[in-house]
C-alpha cells in the first residue's frame, strides 16, 4: 500500500524472505528426522513425521510471537516483522500436516468418526492418562486455521482493521492451548522430561519479553503522565520535553532541533501517542498509531512525501493524514504551531484525515520574543 508500495507485489526482500522461512523449516525437519533415527530406531516413520511437523509449527509460533516484543525493544528485529503473516500461514500447514499424520495414524482405523475420536480420549497411555489433550490441539488448529485463511489484505480491508486485529489476537488463545496440548501429550506419551522443560522456557520467554516489552512502553506513557500532573501551564518553557499542559491549549511538546529530518518525534498527550514530524521545512503532528496493523507511525520516516509505516509501509500524508489515492485509509491529524525553536501540539486530535495546515519552520525565528508560555488555540 502507498505510493511506492503495493502489499501483493512479490518484490526481492519478500523473496528472500520466504526462501530464508521455507528452508529453514526444511532443515529443521530434515534434522529432526536424521537425529529421531540416529538416536530413537525403534520410533516409526509416521510417529517421527508427525512429531517433526508438530514442534516445527509449536517452535514457529513462538518466533512469531517473539517478532513482536522484539522489533519494540529494538527497530533491528524490524525484517522480521515485514512478512511475518507468511511466517503464520506455513506454521499452520506444519500444524494441519501433523494433525492430519494423528488422525490417519491414531484415529482413522476404528468405527468411530476419525475426527470424534480425536475428542475420544487419548490413545496413548501414561501417568497423567486422565486429561484430554488432542481436543487443546484441535481447537487451536481452528483459530490458526481461521487467522491463516483470514491473512490476506483483502479480509483487512473489509473486516475492518480493528476487528481483523482483534481476530488475529486470538492466538494467543491458541497458544495457550498448544502450551497445555503439549505438555499433558509429552506427559503421557513421553517418559522423558524434554518437551515439558522446551514448552516451560519457551512460555517464559515469550513471557518475558512481552512483559519487558509492555513495561518499557508503560514507563514512556507514565512519564508522560507524571509529567502532564506535574506540568504548570504557566510556566511550559522550564519544563523539558515532551510535555503537557491545559487540555484547551497547545502544549509544548519538544524542540524543532529535537526532530530529525523526515523523520518524527513521538510524545504522549492526553493518553494519545502523536507522531510529530519535520520535513521539507514544515512540520506536522498525526496519530502514532497506523491504521494497518497498529504499528508506531512515528518510528517510520517520510519516503515520497508520505509518512510511511515502518511495518508494513502504509502511507500517509502528514498534513491531511490520509493515505495518497487510491488508497482509503486515514489517521487523525493534530494542529500544529512553531515558535521560539520549539513545537507546540493541540492535544484534541482532528477526525481523521482532516487537513491541517503544517507549520513553517522559518516563520518561527529565535529572534522573536516568546510572547506566551501557553498558546491559545486559534
Ligand atoms: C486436530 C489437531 C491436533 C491433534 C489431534 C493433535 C494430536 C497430537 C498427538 C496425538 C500428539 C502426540 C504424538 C506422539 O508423540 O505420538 C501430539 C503432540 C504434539 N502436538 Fe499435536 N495435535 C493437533 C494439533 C497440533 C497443532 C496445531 C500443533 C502446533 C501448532 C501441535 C503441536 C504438537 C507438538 C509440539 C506435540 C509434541 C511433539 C509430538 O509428540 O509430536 N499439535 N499432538
Ligand atoms: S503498515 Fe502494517 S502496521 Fe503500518
Amino acid at each position: 500500500m502507498g505510493i511506492a508500495y503495493v502489499s501483493v507485489q512479490w518484490n526481492r526482500q519478500k523473496k528472500f524472505y520466504d526462501a530464508v522461512l521455507i528452508g529453514g523449516v526444511a532443515t529443521y525437519l530434515a534434522v529432526f528426522g536424521v537425529l529421531t533415527k540416529v538416536l530413537f530406531p525403534l520410533v516409526t516413520d509416521e510417529i517421527m513425521l508427525m512429531r517433526a511437523f508438530g514442534t516445527a509449527a509449536f517452535l514457529l509460533l513462538h518466533i512469531i510471537l517473539c517478532i513482536g516484543p522484539l522489533c519494540r525493544l529494538n527497530p533491528k528485529f524490524l525484517p522480521l516483522l515485514y512478512n511475518r503473516r507468511h511466517a503464520g500461514v506455513t506454521m499452520f500447514t506444519l500444524g494441519l500436516v501433523h494433525a492430519a499424520l494423528v488422525v490417519l495414524t491414531y484415529h482413522a482405523g476404528g468405527d468411530t468418526n476419525p475426527i470424534l475420536s480425536v475428542f475420544k480420549g487419548s490413545p496413548l497411555n501414561g501417568s497423567v492418562s486422565g486429561v484430554p489433550f488432542q481436543p487443546f490441539g484441535f481447537f487451536a488448529l481452528a483459530i490458526l486455521f481461521l487467522m491463516a485463511a483470514t491473512s490476506h489484505d483483502f479480509w483487512l480491508a473489509n473486516l475492518s482493521a480493528p476487528v481483523w486485529k482483534s481476530l488475529h489476537m486470538l492466538v494467543y488463545i491458541a497458544y495457550s492451548l498448544l502450551v497445555l496440548h503439549v505438555t499433558f501429550g509429552a506427559l503421557q506419551g513421553e517418559g522423558s522430561p524434554v518437551y515439558v522443560v522446551a514448552t516451560a522456557l519457551g512460555l517464559v520467554t515469550v513471557l518475558g519479553l512481552h512483559i519487558t516489552a509492555g513495561t518499557r512502553e508503560r514507563g514512556v506513557d507514565s512519564e508522560c503522565s507524571r509529567r502532564r500532573e506535574e506540568a504548570d501551564p504557566q510556566d511550559h518553557q522550564t519544563i523539558p520535553p515532551p510535555h503537557v499542559g491545559c487540555l484547551d491549549q497547545f502544549i509544548d511538546a519538544c524542540a524543532i532541533a529535537d526532530i530529525p529530518e523526515n523523520r518524527a518525534r513521538i510524545v504522549c498527550l492526553s493518553g494519545e501517542r502523536v507522531a510529530i514530524f519535520k520535513y521539507e521545512g514544515k512540520i506536522s503532528a498525526v496519530s502514532n498509531v497506523c491504521q494497518h496493523q497498529n504499528g508506531p507511525l512515528g518510528e517510520g520516516k517520510i519516503v515520497f512525501g508520505c509518512i510511511t509505516c515502518p511495518w508494513h509501509g502504509y502511507q500517509y500524508q502528514p498534513d491531511t493524514g490520509a493515505s495518497p489515492p487510491p488508497f482509503v485509509e486515514k489517521v487523525p491529524t493534530f494542529n500544529v504551531r512553531v515558535k521560539n525553536g520549539r513545537v507546540y501540539v493541540h492535544p484534541r486530535p482532528n477526525p481523521a484525515g482532516t487537513r491541517t495546515e503544517p507549520a513553517i519552520i522559518s516563520a518561527a525565528s529565535p529572534s522573536v520574543p516568546f510572547v506566551p508560555s501557553v498558546l491559545s488555540v486559534s
